[in-house]
């Protein structure tokens, strides 16, 4: 059968099916990830050199749990099933399923019994992590038991012949230290696949499948300043050039300058087709009275679109939108209903475009990682500016002003947030910062200054580590950072007594505050 170099990762939903992916990439091959119900001729027509099916939240002994078509089986292409991807492996070709009494979720020591190609050279125990209450207790006809451990017969199984591979632990977590190895064999030594896939190879595909996509209509870009946006920009203005209008819309909620510096970087260190929205009124007017989370960033995704449309029209009409959706803002936004995972937040390039949308949508990045769209930027050469920028969400400072968004809180927490920034740049722990904000909250408090009682707005501040905005751990900025920021807060900020430090990581918190 034909093959390409690219490997269909199928998502059951389980949070870490973009890690899968990403780590495949990382041995230099192509992947994609696919919805789970996808059928075989379909996925044939694709020609992948590997199939994975990935984990997930529902157990196979339930019913109407995600399931595959057995025809995929059949296609003779190898497959890997991790966690619920082996329970269904076993499922549908006749193997026992057990459901657990407790369930093994942690770090854990496989013994290897039979090595196969798949845990070649890799030794005869391994450190790895589990996470799952069913277990496999009897593989199906054809299939050796490769690997075990106390609590769990099948941890890794195998049908040779048919290259057929599963394996209960996740190896694409960190935890499975030599998870990369058992990916890499099953790609390499099991698929046959060469690994020379690169962010160059990334770049001269998405170009081509933009410009075939395209043809002679006109696109525009919504562009936020932001790293993805603006790798998505440069993408399009390389593969269409003026065809593509990138629309940066100051909505008013932009932190301060941030306008000024976008007008700067792409009129004159990376030009492009740029125009410049000023919107600030029309967003102010909008979330008049919003006070609710989801219902300010479905008002935000809304008019977002609204002046899409207005730009559209000025243009002469486009017929495609492109944004930077990354993977991690999919996988959050979609609904229980759409996918098997849950739903965190809209964001609104996700979650907020109404379902009529007038635009087909090109989204380039949507299989990548935050990281990732950092190498595809300096490849594109992108300034450093850019690239090294932290992420701002799309609703902007309204998902950081608690409560009613008016123009007076807005000003309030810029005016906060940027002595934020100032302080945190100028620390040496500052480039391992994901993200470092001001948040403004909805209470007022007592204060003295002077001899005066004061009664005014608490800002919060938050720092947060992270790789992929995933999960997040608040920074252990030094106490001298934290005063120096909360005492040039309260001196330098008409309206705010009163500074805090967020010490919440995510989960169960999340980054924003709404
Ligand atoms: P949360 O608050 O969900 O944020 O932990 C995770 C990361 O996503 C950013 N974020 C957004 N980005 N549109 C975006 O483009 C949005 O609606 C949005 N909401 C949150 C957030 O800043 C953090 O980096």
């Amino acid at each position: 059968r034909a093959m390409r170099e690219f490997v269909a990762v199928l998502d059951y939903g389980s949070q870490y099916a973009q890690l899968i992916s990403r780590r495949i990439r990382e041995c230099g091959v192509y992947c994609e990830i696919l919805p789970h119900d996808l059928k075989a001729p379909e996925l044939d027509s694709m020609h992948p050199g590997a199939v994975v099916l990935s984990g997930g939240p529902a157990s196979v002994l339930d019913k109407g749990s995600p399931g595959i078509d057995p025809e995929v089986f059949e296609l003779g292409v190898p497959i890997l099933g991790i966690c619920y991807g082996l329970q269904l492996t076993s499922k549908v070709l006749g193997g026992v399923i057990e459901r657990g009494r407790s369930g093994e979720y942690g770090p854990a020591l496989i013994e290897i019994d039979v090595p196969g190609r798949l845990f070649d050279g890799l030794g005869e125990r391994l450190d790895v992590w589990m996470s799952h209450g069913d277990h496999v207790s009897v593989p199906p006809e054809g299939f050796t038991v490769l690997a075990h451990t106390d609590t769990c017969q099948v941890a890794a199984m195998a049908d040779e012949s048919r290259k057929i591979y599963g394996v209960q632990f996740h190896p694409e977590v960190a935890h499975t230290p030599l998870g990369k190895e058992i990916l890499r064999n099953f790609l390499y030594k099991i698929a046959g696949l060469s690994g020379g896939w690169s962010m160059k190879g990334f770049i001269e595909e998405s170009v081509r499948s933009i410009r075939e996509q395209v043809g002679d209509s006109k696109v525009i870009c919504g562009m936020s300043g932001g790293v993805d946006s603006s790798v998505v920009a440069a993408l399009l203005d390389k593969a269409v050039g003026p065809r593509m209008t990138a629309i940066f819309v100051d909505n008013g909620l932009l932190r301060a300058s941030e306008a000024q510096e976008i007008r700067r970087t792409f009129t004159e260190t990376y030009p492009l087709n740029l125009d410049i929205v000023d919107a600030r009124k029309r967003f102010l007017d909008a979330l008049r009275g919003v006070t609710d989370p989801e219902e300010k960033r479905k008002v935000i995704g809304k008019t977002f679109i609204e002046v899409f449309y207005n730009e559209a029209d000025r243009i002469g009409g486009a017929e495609f939108l492109a944004q930077g959706t990354l993977y991690p803002d999919v996988i959050e936004s979609r609904s229980a209903k759409g996918g098997p995972s849950a739903t965190i937040k809209s964001h609104h390039n996700v979650g907020g475009l109404p379902p009529d949308l007038k635009f087909k949508l090109i989204e380039p990045l949507k299989e990548l990682f935050k990281d990732e769209v950092r190498l595809l930027g300096r490849e594109l050469g992108l300034p450093e500016t850019i690239i090294e920028r932290q992420p701002f969400p799309g609703p902007g400072l309204a998902v950081r002003i608690l409560g009613e968004v008016t123009a007076e809180n807005v000003e309030i927490l810029q005016e906060a947030d940027k002595r934020v920034q100032e302080e945190m740049a100028a620390w040496e722990g500052y480039r391992g910062v994901w993200q470092s904000f001001a948040v403004l909250l909805p209470v007022k408090s007592v204060g003295v200054m002077g001899d005066e009682r004061t009664y005014a707005n608490v800002i919060a501040i938050r720092a947060v580590h992270s790789v992929d905005g995933m999960t997040a751990d608040w920074v252990k900025v030094p106490y001298e950072l934290l005063a120096r920021m909360s005492t040039r807060i309260i001196n330098e900020v008409r309206g705010v007594n009163r500074v805090v430090y967020d010490i919440s990581s995510k989960p169960p918190s999340t980054i924003e505050w709404e």
